[in-house]
This record gives structure tokens, sequence and C-alpha cells, in this order.
């Protein structure tokens, strides 16, 4: 088994974990698999531990997941939601982690408007702290379920691979999380987008064996991956970058577009899904190249591979 070395007691970005560390984390991800379904029970079990979600930006997927990966390892969960927190009147996102955790809590699961502000509140608490999205900054779990998609199609050695992240690149966590673990793994990474949402710097964060290459010809790429990973145009964090009229007919992931993708290469977003924006709804919804919803499952998964990660488990 692969060697673990960073503090197991937080997760808060991949470009801090090595490629063996996120194998390892894969793996049990994978084990997790039926578990996360509610197919068999879990032999790992989080009996008597309290999970916090402290969501101060909008989820779905990602803290719906958190609760059904807690549930599934028998662990209680609490969800305070910013709108309707103390936040709303001044209270400092630290204050509010530490009144949290002065209850007994176990873990902070924290999604942030702010770049690196679960880092800041790992550093002030003595629980456990996971990054579920830190503005542009990183969204490891989406990073890991990413991979682990990628890999139940293509077998664990992804070495060699090519995928394309395609949109609103400046402005994604899910990008970020996806370069440093897709690079640490081998993968090579094409981030493609129109030039004010797509810096050629981006290619110099890789942190691996795999390389990123910026390019801003979506056609041009298209023949040679094996995966493409449309992002969301996001509106909300748009500061004077918004897209121009003509977005859709180079960068979206239209039917004909898609025809020109190796017969096995594989469709992915991280949701939410500006449908007939960034990608047609035929696409999104194509039974043999779509795994977007395989990715929402795997999410579960990977949530129970990350808690049992931080919190042990018996
Ligand atoms: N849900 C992902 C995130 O929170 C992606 C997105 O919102 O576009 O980063
Ligand atoms: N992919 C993702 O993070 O979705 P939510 O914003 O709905 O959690």
């Amino acid at each position: 088994m692969p060697a673990i070395s960073t503090d197991r007691r937080h997760l808060l970005s991949l470009e801090s974990l090595s490629a063996d560390e996120i194998l390892l984390l894969l793996e049990v991800a994978s084990s997790f698999t039926e578990a996360a379904a509610g197919r068999v029970t879990p032999s790992t079990k989080l009996d008597g531990k309290i999970i916090a979600n402290l969501f101060f930006e909008d989820s779905t997927r990602t803290r719906s997941s958190f609760t059904v990966a807690a549930t599934r390892l028998s662990a209680q969960t609490l969800d305070l939601v910013g709108s309707t927190s103390s936040v709303s009147k001044g209270e400092s996102l630290i204050d509010t982690a530490r009144t949290i955790e002065a209850m007994g809590v176990d873990l902070l699961v924290v999604r942030t408007r702010e770049a690196g502000a679960p880092a800041q509140i790992a550093r002030e608490v003595e629980c456990s702290v996971i990054n579920a999205g830190d503005g542009s900054h990183e969204h490891p779990t989406q990073g890991l379920l990413d991979l682990l998609t990628i890999q139940q199609r293509f077998g664990n050695d992804l070495t060699g691979k090519t995928i394309a992240i395609v949109g609103d690149v400046l402005n994604s966590r899910v990008a970020r999380s996806a370069i440093h673990g897709l690079t640490k793994l081998g993968v090579n990474v094409h981030l493609v987008g129109p030039t004010n949402l797509v810096p050629k710097t981006f290619e110099q964060i890789a942190t691996g064996p795999g390389s990123v290459e910026v390019s801003y010809d979506l056609d041009a790429v298209l023949p040679s991956l094996d995966a493409i990973m449309m992002l969301r145009v996001q509106f909300e964090r748009q500061r004077g970058n918004a897209i121009t009229s003509d977005y859709r007919s180079q960068y979206a992931l239209t039917v004909d577009r898609a025809r020109k993708l190796p017969p096995d290469a594989i469709v992915m977003h991280p949701g939410p899904m500006n449908r007939g924006l960034e990608i047609d709804s035929e696409v999104a919804d194509d039974p043999d190249r779509s795994v977007i919803f395989q990715q929402v499952s795997n999410g579960v998964a990977v949530r129970m591979a990350v808690l049992t990660r931080c919190l042990g488990g018996s």
C-alpha cells in the first residue's frame, strides 16, 4: 500500500497531497462504492462522530453527499447554512467555526466564497476540516471524484491519458483541483476556452509528471481526448470577464462537436450545468459517453473515504 505522509486530520487541497496519497484515497473510495449506494453495510464505522456542514455558498451535490456519506458510516450530521447563521449578524467565519467546534463536533466541512478560508479555520480549531470549495482556489473532494470516475472507465493507471478542461477555468476551483490531481497521476491536460477565462499562465501550475497546455481551439483538441470536462460559466464570479456572444459557437460541447471525440471518450461536468450554454442536453444525457451522474454517485464514496481518512473509524 502507498505511504501516507501529510496531516490526515484535514483535507484542504489536492495540491498538498502526493500521488500515492491520492491513489490510496481512490482505492479506499473504490472499496466504498457498494456501501455508498446502500447495497452493503460498510465495514468501517464512524459511530458517535458528529460532522458539521458549514456552507457559506450554495450547494446541492457537495453538501448532500457529505450528509449521505456520513449517514452511511453511522455518523451524525448538522447543517449550518451561511444565510441563516449568525454570520448575517457580523460573526466571523473563525468565530463561527470555533463556536460549532465548542459543541463537541469532530469535523467541519467548509465551503466559503473566500479562497484560503478553510485552511485558516484549520489553523484555529482542533477538530478536522475538509475544504468543500473555497472561492476559485480548490474543491479537493470534487477532484477525487473526477479521478475515480476516470479510473472506472480507463483503469487505475491513468498515465498518458489526455483530458480537456473547457470553459471558465479562471474562476473554477474544480479545474484547479482537477489539474493538480490529474497531472500528479500522469494525465496530460488541455485547458481550453477564451483568452480572458484561460490565461496562458495556467501552464505553470501543474505539480506532477502530466503536462498542462493552454489552447484556444476546442475543435483541434477533440480528436485526441480520452475525456472532456465541461465547466459551468460561473456568472456569479465574473469580474468584467463576461462571456462574449460567440462563446457558445467556440466552446460549447454541442452534438456536432461531440461527434469529433474518439468513440470511447467520456463527457464530464461537475454540475450544476447550464444546459444549452456550455453543454447541449443531448450530450449531457448521452448514455454512452456522459458520466455526469456517475460523478455524483462517486461523490458519496469519495466523501466516505475522506471522512474515514480524517476521523479514523472502527
Ligand atoms: N459546483 C462546483 C463548485 O461549487 C462547480 C460549479 O459551481 O460550477 O465549484
Ligand atoms: N459540483 C459541486 O460542487 O456541486 P454543488 O455546488 O451543487 O455542491
